[in-house]
């Protein structure tokens, strides 16, 4: 009989926080593949137990005996009657608690993105996928093939499944593996995670609306909906149930979220005020562009080309958030503010402003002139303030990080508010009961 692989020995030996963790590490075909000995090694001294599972191009650059001696444990290179993708990560008790794609082809990357699984990585990822298992993907490649539109697309694709990927770093002409000790820290990150919207349910806006002016076109804005998807991915993995009221954004809404999509300001309100009448909600975010002003009527035709002009009269629209507190007066109600070109300080007094008319609980206001900040960019800087007054700066930083540092001051005030609310022996639900 066999003892325990001697390699485990190092299990733990620099901190406990993967105790008990379970990681699958999916090796593919790049030559990054020389540095997994070495992450699945550190996810160990970290307290983690490291399976690997390679595919075939990966196994003629590094050798499956390598990975079978750095984890102590036995390495997938083919599916058998073992069915070894279900044992790694399929839908049980003793499943993976994450599995991490390093490094990841472009080719890997594309067929995850379409559900293709033809070797034991892409399997094992089939199998997360529908258990809910945590997908951390870190690709490599030549920059030339990182830059394929479809690659760009298919990584976009499946960040919006809420995968969640780590670099690449961009260095001499090649979309190069992340940093070991970013990798390790993403992945301690992912499932140290708190589950602190467990049991919450959260009403989110997000994306323009557009308002019509004849049959053929309409005036809207420029948001992509990415702020407001960013918010839903992050609550559902904080354990929160999600609606999604989206309007016609460019991404691709989670496909854990109840979405029900919406075109115009008046489709808008009319989703919001019929969900929260229908069923409680505890915390509702909007952040839709959602137009101030539309058409007084909308012609039912196309205007025909040729016209000398054509004047069009613009009239206020319902605002869908100052509606919301009158539907559900309890609801932790969070506003977005935008802004163009003006001074940090009027930013602040516009969205305290905004706090008081729409009986907010808290306000995220941007300034969308400034450069990778605002509507469709991948990034934002923006400050949230409460009621109170407090502000708390978020610099530029990617829209996913803006939606966690909401998050936590959301679940942080929204705490407060329940414990003042039962203190006065009122709870959030009175006003349904
Ligand atoms: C030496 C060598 C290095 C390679 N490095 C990469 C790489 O870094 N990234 C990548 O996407 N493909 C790379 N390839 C190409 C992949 O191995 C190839 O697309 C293969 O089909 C990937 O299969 P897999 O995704 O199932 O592992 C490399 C190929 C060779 C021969």
């Amino acid at each position: 009989m066999l003892n325990k692989h001697t390699s485990k020995q190092i299990i733990g030996t620099k901190s406990e926080v993967l105790k008990g963790k379970k990681i699958v590490l999916c090796i593919t075909g790049s030559v990054a593949a020389m540095e997994c000995p070495i992450i699945a090694r550190e996810l160990m001294r970290d307290g983690a137990e490291v399976y690997a599972v390679m595919s075939p191009a990966a196994t003629k650059l590094i050798t499956p005996d390598l990975m079978e001696w750095a984890t102590g444990n036995p390495v997938v290179t083919q599916l058998t009657g073992k069915v070894e993708h279900i044992s790694l990560a399929g839908d049980h008790p003793d499943t993976a608690s994450l599995v991490l794609v390093a490094p990841a082809t472009a080719n890997t990357i594309s067929k995850i993105a379409y559900g293709i699984d033809d070797t034991p990585p892409t399997t094992v990822v089939s199998s997360a996928v529908g258990a809910g298992i945590p997908i951390v993907i870190v690709p490599a490649m030549h920059e030339s093939m990182f830059r394929h539109p479809i690659v760009l697309d298919n990584i976009n694709r499946l960040r919006s499944l809420g995968m969640e990927f780590v670099g690449p770093r961009f260095e001499e002409g090649k979309a190069k593996i992340a940093h070991i000790d970013t990798i390790v820290a993403y992945v301690l990150e992912v499932l140290t995670r708190p589950k602190d919207m467990k049991g919450l349910r959260v009403l989110i806006t997000a994306g323009p609306t557009r308002e019509y002016i004849d049959a053929v076109r309409f005036i809207s804005n420029p948001s992509s909906g990415k702020m407001g998807v960013s918010l839903a991915i992050s609550s559902i993995q904080r354990g929160a149930e999600v609606t999604l009221v989206y309007g016609p954004g460019t991404v691709e809404p989670p496909p854990l979220a109840k979405v029900v999509s919406v075109e115009s300001t008046r489709d808008m309100l009319e989703a919001v005020v019929t969900n929260l009448k229908k069923e409680h909600y505890d915390i509702m975010i909007s952040t839709a562009a959602v137009s101030d002003y539309g058409p007084d009527t909308k012609i039912d035709a196309k205007t025909p080309s040729g016209k000398k002009d054509f004047a069009v009269k613009f009239v206020p629209l319902p605002k869908v958030i100052e509606k919301a507190k009158e539907v559900a007066p309890d609801i932790f109600l969070v506003g977005f503010k935008a802004e163009y070109n003006i001074a940090k300080e009027q930013l602040i007094t516009c969205a305290l402003n905004k706090i008081k008319k729409a009986n907010l609980d808290m306000i995220v206001a941007n300034d969308i002139s400034k450069e990778n900040a605002g509507f469709a960019s991948n990034s934002n800087e923006v400050y949230i303030i409460d009621k109170s007054g407090e502000v708390t700066h978020i610099p530029l930083s990617p829209k996913r990080v803006i939606a966690s540092r909401i998050l936590d001051i959301v679940v942080k005030k929204y705490e407060q508010k329940v414990l003042e609310l039962q203190k006065s022996s009122l709870t959030p639900r009175s006003a349904e009961e």
